[in-house]
Formats: structure tokens, C-alpha cells, sequence
């Protein structure tokens, strides 16, 4: 076909009408209007009364149907709305600009940047909503990826296109550690997603776990707790979309995630206002169709990598809690940071015996992993006996296993800490822990 040809087919193609709709009634999140004739995911414009205070149109998404009505979720939160206003469909889900020029921004879950400045020229346009890569043509993980963090790379060591979740109650150091691998990690590029998160802690996230060096390569992603549900849904969608871009480009990209149980709520949320009923923890079935839905979108493609990290809230520990099960089933690893080990003042608060990376024997040394399963050995060993050894009811002498795991407690906590402004390669890491099993225990 050449040029005029196709434009030609294009311009019969295209749509000229407009539909259109009315709002008939708004039952607490949810729009119900009468029309336009639109698919689920579809976004609409709602024109607001030209009287109206704020805003004259708002941006909605279809989220169901009950008979003639169409069920509409705002992304904005809505105040001026009334029956009658009108409703126009686009006939297209959201879609996000997206190119280089966003490194080192701060964008909300539409991909506009959060301080309201203008998007910069050139950038290209992808829907959020994908399919994930076809699994025959997902190439399996090979290389490993450093992220600068010891007791990762050492004793949980990730792949390129590795999806981890990280387990952790509240304030145990989830954003820390996440800021140490965004500037640490070897990878081209982040992508962070921070969803329903307090302005604050944004703010806070930026400024000081990331730091101006970090945002130089990365792109941040906030939807804060204020924001309707669909925003903060949205903004994972949206995340994703851009790392996916990237990985389209043949780059290693790194994507992070805080927090999927946050996600999942706002999901809970519409899920209930439409009408779901709820299941597990009232968390409603789409909770649970939506979660590998979007965490197989990372991974490898043909062209690249998105490695993942996924904050997951436990709360209480409560590692059998209905998202961090799910979240478990789908990922390749898992990260549990203990609140025990935060009171010790031991950071990062990884407990790398409830702690496994699935792929770290496939792609690493064998000599690396024979040396961290001798250590995780030891480290257990000391573990089950810390009771005793503590109130002096363990007499040396008596096991020889115990005995050395005693003299071996310190050198492994002291490996496992890490200053959280220090990035230690890879390389470095992995010779450390080396050296530490080989030495006997007399270093
Ligand atoms: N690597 C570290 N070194 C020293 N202190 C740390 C480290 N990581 C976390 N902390 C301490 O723990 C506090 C909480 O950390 P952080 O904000 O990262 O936790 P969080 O899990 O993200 O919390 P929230 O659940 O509130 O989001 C920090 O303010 C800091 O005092
Ligand atoms: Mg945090």
C-alpha cells in the first residue's frame, strides 16, 4: 500500500461520530449514565454544567453495565456533578505519553508531571492497559542483576527480568530499601510506582530515600491516598505502560512497586461500589483477577527486561494475609523485611532465612551458592538455638553445629548490614560472602 493509499484507508476508517450520553445518577463513587454506548475500560468525558465551580469536564472510566445503564468511575474526585450532564465516550482506554525526556520526573497516574509543568515535545503514546509478553517467546533468565544491597545480591541474588516481592509491616524500611536499589542497581533505568502513599511521604521518598542522584535515572509514579481509587489503580497501570516501553527499547529496566496491597484496596473499592460480593477479607474477585493481571506484565520480552520489586503490606507479620498469598503464587522470590530485626537496629531488616530469590541457583556461581547455603545453614542453626544460647541453658561443647554457628552470628549480621548510603557491587558482595564461608569461622 503506498502513502496516499493508506492515509485514504485511514480516513474512511476513522469514526466521525461522537457518542454521547447522560448522566442519570450518582450512587457514592459511581456515575450511572444513561449511555453513551461504550466497552468496559473505555474512557469518557463527563461535561460538567458550564455553571459548575471548579473543573468543566471530568475524566471517567466505564467499569460495568446493569441493563441500559453504563457505570462510570471518576478519576478526579467529584463535586459538581448533576443529572444530565453529559457524557461523551472516546472509544479508547487511557493512554499515557511516554518517552526519555521523562527521566528524572515526577508524574501522576494520567503521566502528566505532578507539578503541573508541561510534558516535554517528542514523546511517544501507549495504552496502560497490555497484554502480558507471550509466554513462548519469554526468554528464560539467565544474567544476574545487581542492585547494591549485599544481603540481595549476596544471599538472594536476582535476575534480569526477575519479579521479587517484598513482604513487610509498616515502618520497617520498605522505602529505604527501595531508594538504595533505584540508586544502586545496574540497571538502565527505574520506574517507581508510589501508590496510595501520604503526600508526605512522597515528598519524603524522593527528597531523601532516592535523592537527586537516583531521580537522575528514574521515573517516579505517584498516586497518593487522597485520590480517587481508580487514580491509584491507574498509576500502577501506568508505571508498568512506561517500563514497558523501555523494555521495548532492548533496556534492562527496573520497576518498583510500593505498595501492591494498596493497589489491591483501591481495586476492593471499586469492586464493592459496582457490586462484586466480597470474598477473601472482603476483598472481591476482581482484586484477585487484577493482580496477575498486572504483575505478569513485568519480566523479560524478546527485547529486554523489567525486573520487579513488589511491596507487599503484611500486617502483624501475617504472611498468609489474602494479597500477600496471591502476590507469593505469582512472583519469582520473595523479600520479608522483620520488624525484629529493624528493633536490633539490624539494616537492611532482611531475614534471609524466610527470605528466597527462585532463579538465585539457576543463575548464579555454583561456588556463590554453596557458600550462601552454608551461611543460611549456620545463620538457621544459630537461629533455632538463639533462645538458649540467650539465657545461657546452651553449654559450647555441646553441639559442634551450634558451636560454630555461634562463632559465625556476628560475621553474618555484619555482612547482612549495610549503611544505607553504601553501594557495594555485586562483585564485591559475592567475594565477601565467599571468603566469610571458606574462613571457618576464625576471621
Ligand atoms: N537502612 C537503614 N538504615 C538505617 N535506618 C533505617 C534503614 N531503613 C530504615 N531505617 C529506619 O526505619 C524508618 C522507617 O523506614 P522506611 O520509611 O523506609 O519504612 P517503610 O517500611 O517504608 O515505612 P512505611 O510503612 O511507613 O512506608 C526510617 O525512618 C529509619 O529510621
Ligand atoms: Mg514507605
Amino acid at each position: 500500500m503506498n502513502k496516499a493509499e493508506e492515509l485514504s484507508s485511514k480516513i474512511t476508517s476513522v469514526n466521525t461520530f461522537k457518542k454521547y450520553g447522560r448522566v442519570a445518577r450518582v450512587v457514592g463513587l459511581m456515575i450511572e449514565s444513561k449511555g453513551p454506548e461504550s466497552s468496559i475500560g473505555d474512557l469518557c468525558i463527563i461535561h460538567l454544567s458550564p455553571t459548575s465551580r471548579s473543573e468543566s469536564k471530568i475524566l471517567a472510566e466505564v467499569v460495568g453495565f446493569r441493563e441500559e445503564i453504563v457505570m462510570l468511575m471518576p478519576f478526579t474526585n467529584v463535586t459538581d456533578i448533576s443529572s444530565g450532564c453529559l457524557v461523551e465516550g472516546t472509544g479508547k482506554p487511557l493512554e499515557v505519553k511516554v518517552g526519555m525526556n521523562l527521566i528524572g520526573k515526577v508524574l501522576d497516574s494520567m503521566g502528566n508531571p505532578i507539578d503541573n509543568s508541561a510534558l516535554p515535545k517528542g514523546l511517544a503514546t501507549v495504552r496502560t492497559e497490555q497484554s502480558p509478553p507471550n509466554v513462548l517467546t519469554r526468554p528464560t533468565i539467565n544474567e544476574k542483576l545487581a542492585v547494591g544491597v549485599k544481603a540481595i545480591d549476596g544471599m538472594l541474588t536476582v535476575g534480569s527480568g526477575q519479579r521479587v516481592g517484598i513482604f513487610a509491616g509498616s515502618g520497617v524500611g520498605k522505602s529505604t530499601l527501595l531508594g538504595m536499589i533505584a540508586r544502586n542497581t545496574t540497571a538502565d533505568i527505574n520506574v517507581i510506582a508510589l501508590i496510595g502513599e501520604r503526600g508526605r511521604e512522597v515528598r519524603e521518598f524522593i527528597d531523601r530515600d532516592l535523592g537527586p542522584e537516583g531521580l537522575s535515572r528514574t521515573i517516579v509514579v505517584a498516586a497518593t491516598s487522597d485520590q480517587p481509587a481508580l487514580m491509584r489503580i491507574k498509576g500502577a497501570f501506568t508505571a508498568t505502560a512506561i517500563a514497558e516501553y523501555f523494555r521495548n527499547k532492548g533496556m534492562n529496566v527496573m520497576l518498583m512497586m510500593d505498595s501492591v496491597t494498596r493497589v489491591a484496596m483501591a481495586q476492593r473499592e471499586i469492586g464493592l461500589a459496582v457490586g462484586e460480593p466480597p470474598a477473601t477479607r472482603g476483598y472481591t474477585p476482581s482484586v484477585f483477577a487484577i493482580l496477575p493481571k498486572l504483575l505478569e506484565r513485568s519480566g523479560t520480552n524478546e527485547f529486554g527486561a523489567i525486573t520487579a520489586f513488589y511491596t507487599v503490606l503484611v500486617d502483624g507479620d501475617d504472611m498468609n494475609e489474602p494479597i500477600a498469598d496471591a502476590v507469593r503464587g505469582i512472583l519469582d522470590g520473595h523479600i520479608v523485611l522483620d520488624r525484629t530485626l529493624a528493633n536490633k537496629g539490624q539494616y537492611p531488616a532482611i531475614n534471609v532465612l524466610k527470605s528466597v530469590s527462585r532463579l538465585m541457583n539457576h543463575i548464579s556461581d555454583p561456588e556463590h551458592v554453596k557458600a550462601a547455603e552454608k551461611l543460611r545453614e549456620l545463620y538457621y542453626t544459630y537461629d533455632k538455638s538463639e533462645d538458649l544460647i540467650n539465657i545461657g541453658a546452651y553449654k559450647r561443647g555441646t553441639s559442634k553445629e551450634i558451636d560454630q554457628a555461634i562463632e559465625y552470628e556476628p560475621l553474618i549480621t555484619k555482612f547482612l548490614k549495610q549503611g544505607y548510603k553504601d553501594n557495594i557491587s555485586m562483585e564485591e558482595s559475592i567475594e565477601e560472602l565467599i571468603a566469610l564461608a571458606s574462613a571457618g569461622g576464625h576471621t
